[in-house]
């Protein structure tokens, strides 16, 4: 009898001994590093902050958002809008926020139009008239209410700190600031906050007040001090008296909405991304099912030859988003036309039977146009992720901050057709699918993607960039999971980007990618395409990169 107790209580122990192993090997499993990436140090810190205090990357997310908006001013933003992904670790769902702005009530087809029928120019990138109905307010409301762990006022806080307190600019920081001059000096809102007499330098510190006293007044009235309270009231008066067209009813009707990610394969990859108002998950989804009817890895990186199939892939995928897209709920086009693997097949029959072209070679400029947006991306140890893209439109959005409120105003009625067949700031045409209506959403390049393998995420990444965001998110996916770079190689690789009008292959100047002028494409050389902002699962952990396209970035790793 005793045997046996002794042989029971030892086995108990062994049985106690293994759970304890399997329960340790699972918590190692599962319960990874966390990670942020930022286009900004400070805001990057923010988000690790809230990690380590118990947040979520949910709770991060948000506290970015708010941060990047002060410390971030030329696309960081609570007076413009964006979409993130949401992916719930424990309910293993994915969904996406659309919190994009919306045309005022008040939008006609033809209102950046003379009586003539000609664009007027600047009326949709730097007057009253530019600006949507702002939702990153909102939007950060909606993620908290459903998916945060901590008070949205500590959420906010460490915004209200950096405007109040100030935080030192860097040596990018100032000089973008300067090289902007003109641009704020037309608004005397803006110059008050943004123009220095004798130029901004390195190691200054930078104080917005206004947008302190914003940030606390959301921090305390909640999502409405924005859409109806103090907030909305200076915006819309400031824009009536400017000959702007906000109503009240404008902000008070605004209502950012979950949507349902679009994911698609990718050989053994499951790629989620945004989907109508932006076209990037759908453009992004046509290239990747092009692209998977050849024999990717028998192609060198940035060869001539990759480099030509990478190059239609984008064309006949940009070409369709010309043609057929615009914000959904005034469109009935059913987007699977363009998505479908067998419609892919057939693009893949075209690029393969074509003749490649050859040797028609017009050098270009450098353009340097600044393409703004910005991208983060979160997660957290649990396995939640939050992909994150969000922007003013091009850099400081309309220039024009609303009185009194310190908020900087997007431009991105600009991203509607004003007028089809006529380019936008980034040169992308449209149909009437994308026509100026009232109340409706601008069509968006933005990209805020997810890959998943094995169920988890595995690649967490999005970029700035205008129409260029798609093709720079496209060759980091096909950099990993086709190339098997490292995140940092795949970061650093040179791109090309094509967007099927104007007919010009836009590349960035490098030896590695070879013979581009043979393609058969005018080429025009970019000082940079995109600026990624990614997290790659690598074994057992994440890691994260920032983009050195531009200095600032940083990815930080917390336990
Ligand atoms: N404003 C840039 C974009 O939404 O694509």
């Amino acid at each position: 009898m005793k045997l046996i107790h002794t042989l029971f209580k030892r086995n108990l122990l062994i049985f106690l001994f293994l759970i304890s192993l399997i329960g340790f090997s699972s918590v190692s499993v599962s319960k990874h590093n966390a990670v942020v990436v930022t286009r900004h140090h400070l805001a990057t810190e923010v988000g690790s902050k809230i990690l380590l205090d118990g947040g979520n990357a949910f709770d991060a997310a948000i506290s970015v958002a708010f941060a990047l908006a002060v410390v971030n001013p030329s696309a960081g933003n609570i007076g413009g809008g964006g979409f993130a992904l949401l992916y719930d670790a424990n309910k293993k769902t994915i969904e996406s926020i659309d919190y994009r702005e919306r045309a005022p009530i008040r939008a006609r087809e033809n209102m950046f139009l003379d009586e003539n029928g000609n664009v007027v120019n600047g009326l949709s990138t730097s007057s009253f008239l530019a600006s949507g109905i702002p939702g990153t307010v909102d939007g950060m409301f909606k993620i908290h209410k459903k998916y945060g762990s901590l008070p949205i006022k500590k959420l906010i806080s460490p915004a209200i700190d950096l405007a109040e307190k100030g935080f030192i600019l860097s040596k990018f920081q100032a000089e973008y600031f300067n090289s902007n001059r003109d641009k704020f000096s037309k608004n005397p809102e803006t110059k008050k906050v943004f123009v220095k007499e004798n130029l901004w330098k390195k190691g200054d510190l930078f104080f917005q007040e206004d947008l302190a006293k914003t940030l606390k007044r959301i921090s305390k009235f909640g999502r409405d001090e924005f859409y109806s309270g103090e907030t909305a009231k200076k915006i819309i008066n400031y824009f009536q008296k400017n000959g702007g067209i906000f109503t009240k009813k404008d902000f008070m009707s605004y209502q950012s909405s979950f949507k349902s990610s679009l994911c698609s394969t990718f050989f053994d990859f499951k790629v989620c991304s945004m989907s109508l108002p932006s076209s990037g998950g759908i453009v992004l989804s046509q290239a990747l099912n092009i692209l998977e009817n050849f024999n990717l890895t028998s192609y060198e990186h940035n060869s001539l030859e990759y480099n030509r199939l990478l190059t239609e892939a984008m064309r006949f995928s940009f070409a369709d988003r010309s043609e057929f897209l615009g914000d959904g709920d005034f469109n009935n086009f059913d987007i699977s036309r363009i998505t479908s693997k067998k419609y892919a097949k057939s693009l893949s029959t075209i690029i393969k039977n074509s003749e490649s072209k050859i040797l028609i070679n017009t050098p270009g400029e450098y353009l340097n146009e600044s393409e703004e947006t910005t991208h983060f991306s979160i997660i957290d140890s649990k396995g939640n992720a939050v992909s994150n893209t969000y922007t003013l439109n091009t850099a400081y959005g309309s220039g024009i901050v609303a009185k009194g409120t310190g908020i900087l105003m997007n431009n991105e009625m600009d991203d509607f057709s004003i007028k089809p067949g006529f380019p936008n700031f980034f040169g992308l045409v449209g149909s009437e699918a994308n026509k100026v209506e009232s109340k409706k959403a601008p069509l968006s390049s933005m990209t805020p993607t997810i890959v998943f393998h094995e169920g988890k995420p595995y690649l967490i990444t999005g970029s700035p960039g205008g129409s260029t965001i798609i093709s720079t998110v496209l060759q980091l996916l096909l950099n990993i999971l086709i190339f098997d770079m490292e995140l940092d190689e795949a970061s650093k690789a040179k791109r090309i980007h094509h967007q099927w009008k104007p007919d010009i292959l836009f590349i960035e100047k490098d030896k590695k990618i070879k013979n581009i002028n043979r393609i058969g494409f005018d080429t025009v050389y970019r000082e940079r395409i995109g600026e990624s902002h990614s997290i790659l699962f690598n074994k057992e952990n994440y890691e994260g990169f920032a983009d050195l396209r531009r200095p600032d970035g940083r990815a930080i790793s917390v336990r």
